[in-house]
């Protein structure tokens, strides 16, 4: 028997939903691609995909084949059996990138405080338990638990739960100089998004990259990329690591690898992974065969010269719809980010339009997001039609349009 489906709105969440969000004021019901229907029948183009999640769109027919086909055999088992989609996806991520063991967690916050722990924990048990400080970056971002806040560089997501983890510093990102005057041999890790999302949509410079590289060589440290937003095709290649030609130890991914379903892993090496031993590190539900199972469909898809090689034309048509809004507006300072994570910066006398700006676009019909305060984030489907990006962006000159003339 089905659930029984009480009516709700928009004002249902107000009642009944833990207030951490401010969700806007309309309600999605349906998704097809890159549009978007809300409980009005109001249609909308989505440039925000889920916070960079739904990599191949909404409901992408692969991908719901998959979710039924594994859904009507098995959906759960725990750590304590191992299953064949686990096992298949860990092999292909392994396959297509530097790592040589898998560990699935089910969102990006789980990924790094599993990256953060084996990196304290390699540390411990190889050099010293007194090597355990962590560099990381001011408007960095690693997810909500107290050990991602503690690592991530907004006071405003880690102040007022009591004493954090200790050991955890904080310099100006892509400032190698900063880096160079606090790290040292107690030093276990360096953390760092290579493109940084939610500070701003700020990518790392391949100098920065490479110097961090040599900093944790120097100092035995290791180097863990949080490419929980960057990774799985968005920045044009599968991990955005691989455009710096460096080799991470550690890398977390985690939004775009189950398409819209939660999971998440973390990769390393044989080498680093060595240390861990069973019940040293779990989670009931990580590396469950039916999130499996869709992830290995959706790195399928997206692992493909076809869908990589579409990232940049796609970037493109949007850096030039920008362009021409910003010709006729004059409203932003800088088209940054890499791939299909975009970030168009507002000029200084426009910068506390961004939340406006995403509220008049969603009137408009198109869905975008903001980062940082003063920053509209574009984060599409990597497959979404030119058609759309063309419709979308005219939607969201409209928007702005609308906005500066208030
Ligand atoms: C770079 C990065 N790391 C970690 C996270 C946290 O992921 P989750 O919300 O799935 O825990 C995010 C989410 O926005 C992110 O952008």
């Amino acid at each position: 028997m089905a659930a029984e489906k009480i009516a709700v709105t928009r004002q249902t969440f107000d009642n009944v939903i833990l207030p951490v969000y401010a969700p806007a004021q309309f309600v999605p019901v349906k998704g097809k691609g890159s549009r978007v229907w809300d409980q009005q029948g109001k249609e909308y183009i989505d440039f925000s995909g889920g916070i960079a999640v739904t990599a191949l769109g909404h409901c992408h027919p692969a991908l719901v084949e998959t979710l039924k086909q594994q859904g009507e055999t098995l959906w759960h088992t725990s750590n304590v059996f191992t299953n064949e989609p686990a096992l298949r996806l860990a092999s292909k991520l392994i396959a297509a990138t530097f790592a040589d063991r898998v560990f699935f967690g089910n969102s990006g916050a789980e990924a790094n405080e599993a990256a953060f722990k084996l990196a304290r924990y390699y540390a411990c048990k190889k050099h010293s338990p007194f090597k355990s400080k962590i560099i990381a970056f001011h408007n960095a971002f690693h997810g909500r638990t107290l050990f991602t806040v503690s690592v991530g560089g907004q006071p405003k997501y880690s102040d007022g739960f009591g004493p954090k983890p200790a050991d955890i510093v904080h310099v100006p990102f892509n400032d190698l100089e900063a880096v160079k005057a606090v790290i040292d041999d107690h030093t276990c890790a360096i953390v760092v998004e290579p493109i940084q999302g939610e500070g701003g949509v700020m990518p790392a410079s391949p100098a920065f990259m490479q110097g961090l590289r040599a900093l944790c060589d120097e100092h035995n440290a290791l180097l863990v990329l949080d490419e929980v937003q960057s990774g799985m095709g968005r920045s044009g290649k599968l991990f955005a690591y691989e455009h710096y030609g460096i080799q991470p130890d550690i890398i977390t991914t985690a939004k775009a690898l189950g398409g819209g379903f939660p999971v998440s892993a973390m990769l390393t090496t044989h080498e680093i992974a060595a240390v861990m031993a069973p019940g040293v590190h779990g989670t009931t539900y990580g590396g469950n065969p039916l999130a499996c199972a869709i992830a290995e469909t959706a790195l399928d898809i997206i692992n493909t010269p076809e869908v990589l090689s579409g990232v940049d034309a796609r970037r493109q048509q949007f850096v030039e719809a920008l362009q021409a809004i910003d010709h006729k507006f004059d409203l932003f300072s800088e088209i940054r980010g890499k791939g299909l994570l975009i970030g168009a910066v507002l000029k200084p006398q426009h910068a506390s339009k961004a939340r406006d700006i995403l509220h008049a676009a969603a009137a408009e019909g198109v869905m975008v997001l903001t980062a940082a305060t003063d920053v509209i984030r574009f984060v599409p489907s990597l497959v979404i039609e030119p058609t759309d990006i063309e419709e979308g962006m005219a939607r969201f000159a409209r928007a702005v349009e609308k906005v500066l003339a208030a």
